[in-house]
């Protein structure tokens, strides 16, 4: 097959060895967004009287070859040219909203390991869940993930955890836009050659359901287990970095992370703090 070509669903759904994840899939040629589709069909399927074409079960995957309002963390846009990337949206249903950092975590490892399955290339997870390469020029972003947790009005005890990867993977450095050209870096930059996207989402998924089994069916064993994935993927721990927040930006070492996932910090004047969500910078050793 040539690596290039479209993104299909058959061609994920031959590669899968899931149980359930990616069983359904819908693609897009274009799409908002594939979390604000994928949101949309989940929550439609949580009314009592829809059911068939509108209703995603847990695993479920919307797929776009472009979004026009593809979103970042923070608020920030996600630029998704067509025909080249990766926008992938999976439904899980967890059955506790507090699995949610785990779930971080665990999507950043199953997303390296994906990248490393399909190219051999092993991405540095920058927490809590981007995906870097270092170059030359300094370190350069392959790709993120944004996690949108929804409780339906017609049933709040219901938790819908939308996990939304984004991967930069065939479109060459020059195609990106000037203002995320410094930043962003593409898988088929360092692979020499254009990647197969299907067998990448379909190693996605492959991992998402591996880890997300067990972490549902184990205990605090199982979260330490994907604890330390992340650590001996983490290109944070051990490095300076600044911490941004509306108030103010804090400076120190990254020193580990929680059994919940927060980053805890070794701050300048000794003292340590702990952070369940921010913006992390890596500051270079003369910063
Ligand atoms: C980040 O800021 O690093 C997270 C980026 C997540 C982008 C992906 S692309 C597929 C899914 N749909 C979206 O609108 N966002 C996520």
């Amino acid at each position: 097959m040539n690596p290039s070509s479209a993104l299909s669903i058959d061609a994920v759904q031959r590669q899968l060895r899931t149980r359930t994840f990616g069983k359904r899939i819908l693609l897009f040629q274009e799409i908002d967004s594939t979390n604000s589709e994928l949101l949309r069909q989940a929550e439609a399927g949580s009314l009592p009287f829809t059911s068939g074409l509108a209703f995603l079960p847990e695993g479920g995957v919307v797929l776009a070859e472009s979004q026009t309002r593809g979103k970042g963390r923070l608020g920030r846009k996600w630029i998704s040219p067509p025909g080249a990337n990766l926008y992938l949206s999976l439904l899980l249903r967890p059955s506790d909203p507090y699995f949610s950092p785990f779930l971080s975590l665990l999507s950043a490892v199953a997303v390296a390991e994906a990248i490393e399955a399909t190219t051999g290339i092993s991405p540095l997870i920058k927490w809590p869940n981007d995906l870097l390469i270092p170059t030359p020029a300094g370190e350069r972003k392959l790709g993120g993930i944004l996690l949108e947790l929804s409780s339906p009005a017609t049933d709040p005890s219901l938790h819908l955890l939308i996990v939304g990867f984004g991967i930069n993977v065939n479109l060459p450095q020059k195609d990106f836009p000037p203002e995320i050209a410094s930043e962003a870096f593409s898988l088929c930059e360092l692979v020499g050659k254009p990647v197969d996207r299907n067998r990448l989402a379909a190693e996605l998924l492959n991992r998402m359901e591996a880890w997300y089994t067990r972490l549902r069916s184990g205990g605090p064993k199982e979260r330490e287990e994907i604890r330390l994935a992340w650590i001996k993927r983490s290109g944070t721990l051990g490095r300076r970095v600044r911490i941004i927040r509306p108030q103010q930006a804090v400076t120190g070492r990254a020193e580990g992370i929680t059994p919940e996932g927060a980053l805890i910090l070794r701050l300048e004047n000794g003292e340590t703090e702990t952070f369940a969500a921010a913006d992390v910078v890596h500051l270079r050793p003369t910063e």
